[in-house]
């Protein structure tokens, strides 16, 4: 439950902690969030899309558990998770070394005046994308929520009897993030020391990159975010770099998009890895940071998403594995078997994106372009609010007397899926809208190159 601080107490507190350390170990109960928390996209905290976990990382919301009628059963969940919070990787720390580099030469006023002149660069360029401490709790949490949220399917019986199945991509921080997972389940049900089975499958969780005609068409090809380039260059960017170069008082040349963009890492991670509210973030104004957020968006949208249609065919693979555990778990069910009452699987932003993509889901009526910033500030397709780290969609099938119907989930809020009128469709309803992917969609059809 929300625990109200008396404002008199919230606001000494925060002076102290202001005068003590600029920021540093500020209570997020407080409120200590950069104003532009919600722009940093991929970058984001789970917590700016269900800011009810600020309070209590646990909670769950209450309208949200009830089974959808009292005479249908859950008969199986399937949850696509990204990796939680992790470290930079090399190349981006890299990016904010240079900046770095380039605000102690020739900004050191400007870091005096924020008060970063003790801030130490603590990010190293053999950093490869580790998960933090913060990343695991973000999936041991979201863990115990989801046993909380499905009490008849995440259970103690169904996770000792190897009927919780989990599949991870291969990298380590996805790995760390499947074992923070079963770490969360393991308190759930005051269970110690025990080790749980995972699957390590690339071929499912990270199909980008063995889908050659992806890697070849886009992957690989700079034409193909030709939009992301003409925004980099053009008037909005333009328009931050010179507010930057102002602000810490440098030739205008120092600041280009790769700055510009470290500048906002430095901001996103010191808030996602160690909740600080950073100095760094004065940077940016709301307005800049919006502009920020487009440019990681129109990234997202030609890289992974509606940009390119083998984007999203590249997951034909994923999409035809989850329809075919949800069949699997009713026929099971149907003929008396033994049924896997969850999959958890381990991916990342590329996972996800091309998924919710081939489902159809967070279309703009317009493409995302260099030049239509000004008209897309309503747009559907955030990455921030999609794929924040340890971002979730989460499937769950129930047998209901009228038949098996779905529920779709995103970050733990309900999700309508394209051509449906309720949150819990018939299955077959569902089947029948996908009819031509569940058909078609063959991976080896559409991510071959001709010879
Ligand atoms: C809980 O979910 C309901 C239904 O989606 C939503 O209307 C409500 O705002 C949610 N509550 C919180 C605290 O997020
Ligand atoms: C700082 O400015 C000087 C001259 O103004 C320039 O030569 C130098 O490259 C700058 N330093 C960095 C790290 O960009
Ligand atoms: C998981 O995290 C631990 C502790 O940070 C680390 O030592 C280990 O290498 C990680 N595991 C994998 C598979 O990366
Ligand atoms: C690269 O992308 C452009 C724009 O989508 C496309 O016209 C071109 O064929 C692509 N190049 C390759 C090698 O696929």
């Amino acid at each position: 439950m929300i625990c109200k601080i008396p404002r008199v107490i919230a606001l000494a507190y925060l002076s102290f902690s202001l005068t003590c350390c600029v920021g540093e170990n500020a209570d997020p109960l407080l409120g200590d969030i950069p104003l532009i928390a919600t722009h940093f996209g991929t970058k984001g905290r789970y917590e700016e899309v269900n800011t009810y976990l600020i309070n209590d990382p646990l909670a769950v919301n209450e309208t949200l558990i009830r089974l959808p009628s009292s005479e249908c059963s859950a008969i199986h969940l399937l949850t696509v998770i990204r990796h939680g919070t992790r470290d930079p990787t090399n190349k981006n720390a890299k990016k904010m070394t240079d900046f770095y580099n380039l605000v102690l030469s020739n900004a050191s006023n400007w870091l005096q005046k924020v008060g970063l002149s003790q801030w130490k660069m603590w990010y190293t360029e053999d950093m490869d994308g580790r998960l933090v401490e913060k990343g695991r709790m973000d999936h041991t949490n979201l863990a115990m929520r989801l046993a909380k949220s499905f009490p008849t399917l995440v259970t103690e019986h169904n996770l000792r009897n190897g009927h919780i199945k989990f599949v991870t991509s291969s990298t380590h921080r996805c790995i760390n993030s499947t074992i923070a997972f079963q770490r969360g389940l393991k308190k759930s049900f005051g269970i110690e020391g025990e080790d749980y089975d995972y699957e390590v499958n690339d071929a499912l969780m990270r199909f980008f990159e063995k889908c050659d005609r992806f890697v070849v068409e886009v992957d690989k090809n700079k034409s193909a975010v030709v939009q992301l380039e003409h925004f980099l260059s053009g008037p909005e960017m333009k328009r931050i770099y010179e507010k930057m170069a102002d602000r810490l008082q440098v030739p205008y040349p120092a600041i280009t998009a790769d700055m510009a963009e470290a500048a906002f890492y430095l901001c996103a991670y010191e808030f996602a890895i160690k909740t600080i509210n950073s100095p760094w973030c004065q940077l940016f104004d709301d307005v800049d940071a919006q502009v920020m957020e487009y440019a990681g968006d129109l990234k997202h949208y030609w890289k992974k998403s509606y940009g390119h249609e083998i984007n999203s065919k590249s997951s034909c693979v994923l999409f035809r594995d989850l329809f075919n555990r949800l069949d699997q778990a009713a026929n099971d069910r149907r003929s008396g078997k033994v049924y896997e009452a969850v999959t958890v699987q381990v991916g990342h932003a590329e996972t996800l994106i091309p998924l919710l993509t081939l489902l159809g889901l967070f279309k703009d009526v317009d493409p995302l372009t260099s030049t239509n910033f000004a008209t897309q500030t309503g747009r559907v397709f955030r990455s921030g609010r999609i794929v924040p780290y340890a971002s979730n969609l989460v499937l769950v099938l129930y047998d209901c007397p009228e038949g098996l119907r779905l529920e779709t989930r995103l970050n733990e809020q309900p999700l309508m899926l394209p051509k449906m009128d309720t949150h819990l469709p018939l299955f077959e309803d569902v089947k029948r809208n996908y009819a031509k992917l569940l058909q078609g969609c063959d991976q080896k059809a559409v991510c071959d190159l001709p010879e």
